[in-house]
C-alpha cells in the first residue's frame, strides 16, 4: 500500500532510522555506488577486502587515509542534525547505520548501531583489540605485537558482527516507524529490513532521490534530498 500523505514523527513512538551514504551526500561525501561513486572509481578487490589488505596493506592504508581526510573536512549536514534532535525529543528513537563516516554522532546522535564498522576505529587482528583512532593519516600503521592494524569496517566478504545483527533486528522488531534514508539497499542486510519492520506492524519510509531495487517493500516513498524530505517529516 502506498499513500500520499507523509507520516509525521510526531505521529509515532518507536522511531528507527536506517541510513546510507545518501544521507551523507549532503555533507560532500560521495556515495558508493552510480557516478562519482566509490566503487565506480576504486574496485573493491584492490582496497576494501582482506585478501587486498593481506597483499599490500600499505596499499589499502593509502586508500583509507585519503577517505578519513575527506570525511575529517566535512560536517554533519541538516539530516544528521534533525535525526539526533529528533531523538533528543523521543528517548525510544533509534540509528542503525551503514555509514562508516562518524557523521551521526558528530551531529550528536547517541547508540548509534554501526552495521559497517567505522572510519574512525582500528583493530589488531592478532591481538583481537580494537581502539579509537582519529589520526590523518592514521599513525602509526603497525601495532606494539608487529601485525598492522586495519580498518575496522565491514569490508566486502566481512561478516557483520553478530551482536550488531541482532540489536539491528530487536529495533526493527520494537519500532513502529522505519525511517530509510539514502541506500541504495543492494547490501545486505537493507533489504531484509522493511520485511521485518513490516511484518511486526511498522509504518515504512524510504527516502531517496530516485526509486531503488527495494522501493516497492516500503509502504512510502518520499523523493528527494534526504534533508528536505527528513524536514517534511516533522
Ligand atoms: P550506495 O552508494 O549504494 O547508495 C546511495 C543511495 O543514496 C542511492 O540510492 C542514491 O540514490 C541515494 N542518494 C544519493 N544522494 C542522496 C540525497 N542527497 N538524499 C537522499 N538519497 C540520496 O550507498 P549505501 O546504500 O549506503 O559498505 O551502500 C551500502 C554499503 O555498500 C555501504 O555501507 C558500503 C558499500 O559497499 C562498506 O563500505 C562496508
Amino acid at each position: 500500500m502506498t499513500t500520499n500523505a507523509t507520516p509525521r514523527f510526531g505521529d509515532f513512538h518507536r522511531i528507527l532510522f536506517f541510513t546510507g551514504a545518501g544521507l551523507s551526500a549532503e555533507s560532500g561525501i560521495p556515495t558508493y555506488r552510480g557516478k562519482g561513486g566509490v566503487w565506480t572509481e576504486y574496485d573493491y578487490e584492490d582496497y576494501a577486502c582482506q585478501r587486498a589488505f593481506a597483499r599490500d596493506p600499505e596499499k589499502v592504508w593509502d586508500f583509507h587515509d585519503k577517505r578519513r581526510a575527506a570525511v575529517a573536512r566535512c560536517e554533519p549536514n541538516d539530516g544528521h542534525r534533525i535525526i539526533a534532535d529528533v531523538q533528543r525529543e523521543r528517548a525510544d528513537t533509534a540509528v542503525v547505520t551503514q555509514n562508516i563516516d562518524g557523521l551521526h554522532a558528530r551531529s550528536g546522535a547517541r547508540d548509534v548501531v554501526e552495521l559497517h564498522g567505522s572510519l574512525w576505529r582500528v583493530r589488531c587482528d592478532r591481538e583481537r583489540v580494537v581502539r579509537d583512532d582519529v589520526t590523518v593519516p592514521m599513525t602509526p600503521r603497525q601495532c606494539s605485537c608487529g601485525a598492522y592494524w586495519r580498518p575496522d569496517i565491514v569490508w566486502f566478504e566481512d561478516a557483520l558482527d553478530p551482536r550488531n545483527l541482532e540489536r539491528a533486528q530487536e529495533l526493527l522488531l520494537a519500532c513502529d516507524l522505519l525511517v530509510s534514508v539514502g541506500t541504495s539497499g543492494v547490501v545486505y542486510p537493507a533489504a531484509e529490513l522493511p520485511r521485518i519492520a513490516m511484518r511486526s506492524g511498522a509504518t515504512t519510509v524510504e527516502i531517496n532521490v530516485e526509486d531503488t531495487p527495494v522501493s516497492a517493500l516500503y509502504q512510502h516513498r518520499l523523493r528527494g534530498k534526504a534533508s528536505e524530505m527528513l524536514a517534511a517529516m516533522r
